[in-house]
């Protein structure tokens, strides 16, 4: 156990080093609040290695309890020699980094630090306090005085209340991207009527650069369609008419633009066409098709 110990250590400490060196590098790039995070993770990381400290530290006092075990085992059974065996086993690095953190007195002196007071057959000893645990205090008083300078005084990291509003922020704009890989999934089963001013100015420029050669500036028709009236060929419904669009009906001039929009264009334009309705521009050609009347449902 020990051993093993040994030879971990000095390879999970650089590692340890290297791969949060890299990983800083990667960070500080895009980050603005880098530090912010790494204050916290150091905090995480810090606690990792008190709670690895601690358990090998029990380790070891099982291990000094063993020892003195079989001490008395031996001194009781009169074997001097293996007393000698196991007090010239040389005390290794890590009982004497042990012993340094504790401070315990060791327990054939414990006499020494007796009290006199009995309780009930229980007694007290007067240890000092633990090392480890005395570092850790006044690291903490450190540690609260480097924080409400950084957080409290200059004011240099964010508060609560700004990092909420940063990490709202980056959420805002996860939205709109994933919103706008959404808006090309649109297609003619799931089409709404897009009401918004900017996708129906969005629609009318695709539909003026696109559409008015053939349909007419206003939609009064043309090679196409009339496309402000209520009769319609293919349908008048909004997915009918991004099917039309989508598709087209090549064999009578209307071309397939799904090659040339992509589906959210689609979705505008269809939308657009659809505020034509009613406008009786001049010039309007011949109804054609049949009148079309919304779904009462
Ligand atoms: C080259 C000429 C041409 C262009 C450009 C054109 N169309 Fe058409 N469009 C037609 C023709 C012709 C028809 C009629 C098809 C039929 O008779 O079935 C039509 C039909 C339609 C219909 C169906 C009308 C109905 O009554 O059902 C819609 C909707 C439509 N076009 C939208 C558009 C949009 C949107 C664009 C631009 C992105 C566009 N068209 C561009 C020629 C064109």
């Amino acid at each position: 156990m020990k051993n093993k110990l040994k030879r971990i250590f000095p390879i999970l400490l650089p590692l340890l080093t290297i791969s949060s060196g890299l990983w800083a590098q990667a960070e500080e790039a895009a980050d603005p609040y880098f530090y912010d995070r790494l204050f916290s993770n150091g905090m995480v990381a810090a606690t990792i290695v008190i709670v690895v400290a601690a358990f090998i530290a029990l380790l070891h006092l099982l291990n000094v309890m063993v020892k003195v075990q079989q001490i008395k085992v031996y001194q009781e059974a009169g074997l001097e020699a293996m007393l000698e065996e196991v007090e010239k086993s040389k005390e290794p690095f890590w009982n004497r980094i042990y012993k340094r953190l504790t401070d315990a007195v060791p327990v054939e002196k414990e006499r020494d630090v007796m009290l006199d007071h009995d309780y009930d057959g229980i007694k007290e000893l007067d240890n000092s306090l633990p090392p480890w645990w005395v570092a850790m205090f006044y690291i903490t008083i450190g540690f609260a005085v480097v924080y409400m300078a950084y957080y409290h005084i200059t004011g240099a990291g964010p508060s609560s209340a700004e990092q909420y509003e940063i990490e709202m922020a980056q959420a805002d704009k996860a939205v709109k991207a994933y919103l706008a890989t959404q808006a090309n999934l649109v297609d003619e089963t799931n089409a709404e009527l897009l009401t918004d001013e900017q996708s129906l100015a969005g629609g009318k420029s695709i539909y003026d650069a696109n559409c008015a050669a053939c349909h007419g500036m206003l939609g009064e028709g043309g090679v196409g369609p009339n496309l402000t009236d209520s009769y319609w060929i293919h349908g008048g419904d909004i997915k009918d008419v991004f099917k039309t669009v989508k598709y087209g009906v090549p064999e009578k001039g209307m071309i397939a633009w799904k090659s040339q929009l992509n589906a959210s264009d689609i979705h505008a334009v269809s939308s657009y066409i659809m505020t034509m309705q009613g406008t009786n521009p001049p010039n309007a050609k011949e109804a054609q098709g049949e009148l079309y009347q919304a779904a009462s449902n």
